[in-house]
């Protein structure tokens, strides 16, 4: 894995290496408007540009108006934004969209916005006239460096997040780092939770740069985005080429996320933002890493430290006032990784290396009432 000089402003390119599923992520600036970043991709009669309410009337226009040169229709779909409509009756709409259009197998899907959109015009792309091809046009800086890339699409249920879905690869990821600059702060401190997540289980070195670069991140510097992009997608791209669908490695992405989707969820969808709940999911599973003896309190809390800097909560929501680690420990159970009702947690194996495993209830529900206090 290597990166490129941190501050080198040329367009970049990552591949994710999957055989015949494998596709080129482009970083770079002025990529959505330009109809050449567009070339190599599948023939076909029409477009469906599947976006939300808030990011289609600020980059819908110049993206069909690039795809035009390509295909004889391009239509678009707006669909209701946030994390609440990642639900059935929205993905729905997308569906209704490509068949009220009369389109056919070979129309190609492009997911213009954030990791929600993303999910779910996946979803629709695998599974309508069962697969058609799809781009991903990540507007999010979280979509950008995590849920664009590596084919994982979804809808919520009401009782678990991300429950029904499927592994469907893009032809192609296009992150526009223009686009980042219409994005509310809030937004950019969730995905840099996600960001942050590959050093502790990847590279402590880029977790060093983010330290000394945070505040450029903060500032929207294009080079520092660029580079924090490049390396978080040169991350995904390795774990993603060796474990496509997950049966083991994969699941370090997971880290912080089993504590992260108890809180979304045990909160109602879209109170906390994913990358808020990931934040302190982070925090939460440093402290369980150490309890059971990972990793060390001053790695704690310099994790915490960063997390708490970069905007994003450190202090765990209390989900219930009647037991709130017993409603914790339910909604973790309801998670991908759990097996036979056991709860299986990402923990820090020592920095920069993660592992996956089970861990006392007791220690659990201990680290709970610490980070909740
Ligand atoms: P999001 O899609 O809800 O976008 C955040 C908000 O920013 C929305 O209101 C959106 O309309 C707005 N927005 C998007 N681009 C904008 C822009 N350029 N300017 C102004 N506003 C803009 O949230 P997200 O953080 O991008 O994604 C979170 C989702 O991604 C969750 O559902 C999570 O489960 C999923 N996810 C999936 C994967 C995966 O591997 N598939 C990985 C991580 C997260
Ligand atoms: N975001 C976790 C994964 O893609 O596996």
């Amino acid at each position: 894995m290597q990166a490129n000089s941190p501050f080198s402003p040329a367009p970049a390119q990552v591949r994710i290496d999957l055989a015949e599923r494998s596709y080129p992520i482009l970083i770079g600036t002025g990529l959505l408007g330009n109809a050449s970043t567009f070339q190599g991709l599948p023939a076909a009669a029409a477009a469906l540009v599947v976006s939300n309410t808030t990011v289609a009337p600020l980059y819908a226009a110049q993206l069909s108006q690039a795809l035009q040169a390509h295909y004889a229709r391009v239509l678009l779909v707006t669909l209701p934004d946030g994390e609440a409509h990642k639900n059935w009756p929205t993905l729905q709409l997308i569906f209704d969209a490509l068949l009220e259009n009369v389109c056919d197998r070979k129309t190609v899907l492009f997911a213009l916005g954030g990791g929600v959109v993303g999910d779910m015009a996946g979803f629709a792309a695998a599974s309508y006239m069962r697969g058609v091809p799809f781009v991903q046009v990540p507007t999010t800086l979280l979509a950008q460096v995590d849920s664009s890339v590596g084919g994982k699409t979804a809808i919520n249920h009401p009782l678990g997040k991300n429950m029904i879905g499927a592994f469907y690869q893009p032809q192609l990821v296009v992150c526009d780092l223009d686009a980042l600059q219409t994005l509310p702060g809030r937004e950019l401190s969730a995905g840099l939770a996600e960001i942050i997540k590959y050093g502790p289980i990847a590279d402590m070195a880029f977790f060093g740069w983010l330290e000394s670069n945070l505040d450029a991140l903060l500032a929207k510097e294009p080079a520092a985005l660029a580079y924090a992009i490049q390396r978080s997608c040169e991350i995904k791209a390795w774990v993603v080429s060796q474990d496509e669908r997950e049966a083991g490695l994969r699941a370090v992405l997971n880290f912080g996320h089993t504590f992260g989707h108890a809180i979304e969820s045990g909160l109602g969808y879209g109170q906390w933002l994913h990358g808020e709940g990931v934040g302190c999911g982070m925090v939460m599973a440093a402290h369980l890493s150490a309890q059971l003896g990972r990793v060390d309190a001053a790695f704690v809390q310099r994790l915490t430290r960063l997390i708490e800097r970069a905007g994003l909560p450190v202090k765990a929501p209390v989900l219930s006032t009647a037991n709130n680690a017993g409603r914790y420990m339910d909604l973790m159970r309801i998670d991908k990784k759990s097996e036979a009702g056991e709860i299986r947690f990402v923990v820090i194996d020592g920095p920069g290396k993660a592992a996956v495993c089970a861990a006392p209830d007791a220690l659990v529900r201990g680290v709970i009432d610490l980070c909740c206090a």
